[in-house]
């Protein structure tokens, strides 16, 4: 008695599950996180109907000749959103700073600012002007840098507006996290713009792809060799890196530098993560388990990464008629103007 009622069960909840299936939209629930009011997944459709379609096939190409303009564009998509508004972009005017001046500027790749431009360029010919954000060309920039060096697929809410203050936005650049932090400085980091542990895990995992300079880690190697770093790994970097401050670059996954994959996670546990910040990750029990998780199962991350990329991307953005949609994604249409 108690068998056959719960096959009927069981038969009851697999209709209703396929029934489910046939009714949900590409994504499942539980893979997206809310979208922010104001912003929706077909955005463009009337206004730029081909907008996506330009970008991807433009990136293809841009990253085919350059794979570093991929970790370039994830990286200012990332400064970008403490706010999501483009004021990453915004060139340094005569009266005020702007956040390309801020410390982490220096390492913005000049072709991440090229490409965004080049972006603007053919948007505004397909599509009759500046209809497309410049927050939304670095939103979608950095998803299909993503999906372009092996990554997941994801689709991203659109409608952003750019910002035309850039004030207060400094104040939140100024608490960007340096690299030597320990887990409770990162975590205390990113909850002020609303992202949790798990987030900082995903997150991080974009350290898959792109470069170092020597002066994000050399205190690991200086005057001696940070305690929790393997030592083969240690003389590899000394390699790069073979005084204090010097200026050269290192890979920042050393397994698989230029690809998307949770190779970044199996340096962790293999003690050869880059930058403090990265190494901690593991080493703290608030982060260890999803790091060891990521580490053995690729799908996991890239669920969690997009997921954590779609909530990052809708952090403090404006939307409706609040700011503007810049012509020139590094200067404000009108100075002065906006909200
Ligand atoms: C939250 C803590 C984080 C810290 C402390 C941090 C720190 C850094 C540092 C120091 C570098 C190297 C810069 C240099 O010296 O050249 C770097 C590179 C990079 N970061 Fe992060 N990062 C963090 C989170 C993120 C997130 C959330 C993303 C994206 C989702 C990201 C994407 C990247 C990428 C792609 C690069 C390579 C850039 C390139 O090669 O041009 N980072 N990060
Ligand atoms: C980055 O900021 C520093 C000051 O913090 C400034 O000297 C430098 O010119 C800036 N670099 C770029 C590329 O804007
Ligand atoms: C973490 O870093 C903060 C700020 O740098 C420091 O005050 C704190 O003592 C550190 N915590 C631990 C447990 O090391
Ligand atoms: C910079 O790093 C490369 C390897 O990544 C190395 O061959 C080169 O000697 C380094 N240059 C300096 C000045 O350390
Ligand atoms: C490296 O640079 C820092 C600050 O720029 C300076 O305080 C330090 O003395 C330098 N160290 C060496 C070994 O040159
Ligand atoms: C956009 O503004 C920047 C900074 O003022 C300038 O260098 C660039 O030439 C402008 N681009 C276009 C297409 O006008």
């Amino acid at each position: 008695m108690a068998r056959k009622m719960s096959s009927t069960l069981q038969v009851l909840v697999v209709s209703c599950c396929s029934l489910l299936l046939l009714c949900a939209p590409a994504a499942s629930a539980g893979d997206y996180p809310p979208t922010a009011k104001g912003l929706s997944y077909g955005f463009y459709q009337r206004s730029c109907p081909k907008a996506e379609t330009i970008v991807r096939s433009f990136l293809k190409k841009a990253i085919r000749n350059d794979v570093g303009l991929a970790p370039g564009l994830i990286r200012l998509h990332f400064h970008d959103c403490f706010g999501c508004d483009a004021s990453v972009l915004l060139a340094r005017t005569a009266t005020e700073a702007s956040e390309l001046d801020a410390p982490p500027n220096e390492t913005i790749r000049p072709s991440a600012l090229m490409a965004v431009a080049q972006l603007r360029a053919l948007l505004d010919d397909a599509c009759s002007g500046a209809v497309v954000s410049c927050a939304d060309i670095l939103t979608l920039a950095a998803r299909d840098s993503v999906r372009l060096v092996g990554g997941p697929e994801y689709r991203v809410p659109l409608g952003r507006r750019d910002g035309a203050t850039i004030a207060a936005r400094e104040r939140v650049v100024a608490a960007f996290p340096p690299p030597s932090s320990n887990v409770t400085a990162l975590l205390a980091a990113v909850a002020k713009i609303g992202l949790d542990a798990a987030d900082l895990v995903a997150l991080s995992g974009a350290h898959t792809l792109g470069v170092s300079r020597c002066i994000s880690f050399d205190d690991r190697l200086f005057p001696q060799v940070d305690a929790t770093m393997d030592a083969r790994f240690a003389a590899h970097l000394r390699l790069s890196c073979p005084a204090k401050n010097t200026t050269n670059t290192t890979a920042i996954d050393v397994r698989t530098p230029n690809a998307f994959d949770n190779k970044y996670y199996v340096d962790l546990l293999s003690r050869q993560g880059l930058l403090t910040s990265d190494q901690v990750l593991f080493s703290d029990g608030r982060t260890r388990g999803l790091v060891g998780r990521f580490a053995v199962d690729q799908p996991e991350f890239f669920r969690r990464f997009a997921f954590s990329m779609v909530k990052m991307s809708q952090i403090q953005v404006m939307t409706g008629v609040q700011g503007e949609i810049r012509t020139n994604c590094s200067v404000r249409n009108a100075a002065g103007g906006g909200t």
